[in-house]
């Protein structure tokens, strides 16, 4: 079975989709660690009442110093020795240097069907757009933000009196269906994507 690791910065519910998941069995991967360069990240403690290891590694003290923090997040990252690294819901970006690392083995979920939409708030963005559809999009993580190999969307309908959070909310529901199910193909060894 795959090892795999999940770094989060905040309530990780896209991370508790993949435990769940993971730990229902027949799954070709297990969790191994879960990470947050936020402490207080609710997701830590949802992780482990789930009996799965979590570090905290503050990404403040670092400042500007991206590298450095870095360095400090890769002690339990490779003490773990993840096959795969998930991130969910992790909102620092990464420098070439660590991305490289896990090159092919990196996966990240954005909430816009990319490549629409890179970058933050991407449901104001589409609303603004006047967009009929919205969605998420599970891709390998590659040194350009938001960039990499399409591996999984999933698109819902924008609907009249939308605001961003009612369309963030309608589209989280399926960023907790297509992130599992992508991770479960990704760790058998199919990259070929998935459209819900
Ligand atoms: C999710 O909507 C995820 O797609 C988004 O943050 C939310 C995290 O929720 N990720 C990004 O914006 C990445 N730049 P969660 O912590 O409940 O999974």
């Amino acid at each position: 079975t795959k090892r795999v690791a999940i770094l989060i910065s905040g309530g990780g519910s896209n991370m508790l989709a993949l435990l769940r998941d993971m730990a229902a069995g027949d799954h070709p991967a297990r969790a191994v660690l879960v990470a947050s360069n936020d402490p207080a990240a609710a997701g830590l403690a949802r992780a482990a009442a789930m009996g799965v290891a979590v570090a905290a590694v503050d990404h403040r003290p670092f400042g500007k110093d991206r590298a450095a923090f870095e360095r400090a997040l890769l002690e339990p990252l490779l003490a773990a020795a993840p096959d795969i690294l998930c991130l969910a819901g992790f909102m620092r970006v990464l420098t070439p240097g660590f991305v490289d690392r896990f090159a092919g083995r990196m996966l990240n979920i954005h909430p816009s069907l990319l490549p629409k939409y890179p970058g933050l708030h991407t449901h104001q963005r589409a609303l603004e757009a006047g967009d009929a559809e919205a969605g998420c999009t599970v891709h390998e993580v590659t040194p350009v933000l938001d960039d990499g190999t399409i591996l999984g969307q999933a698109r819902v309908p924008v609907l009249p009196g939308d605001t961003a959070e009612s369309l963030a909310a309608r589209v989280l529901q399926q960023e907790h269906r297509l992130y599992p199910a992508v991770l479960r193909r990704f760790a058998a060894g199919d990259r070929t994507p998935l459209f819900l």
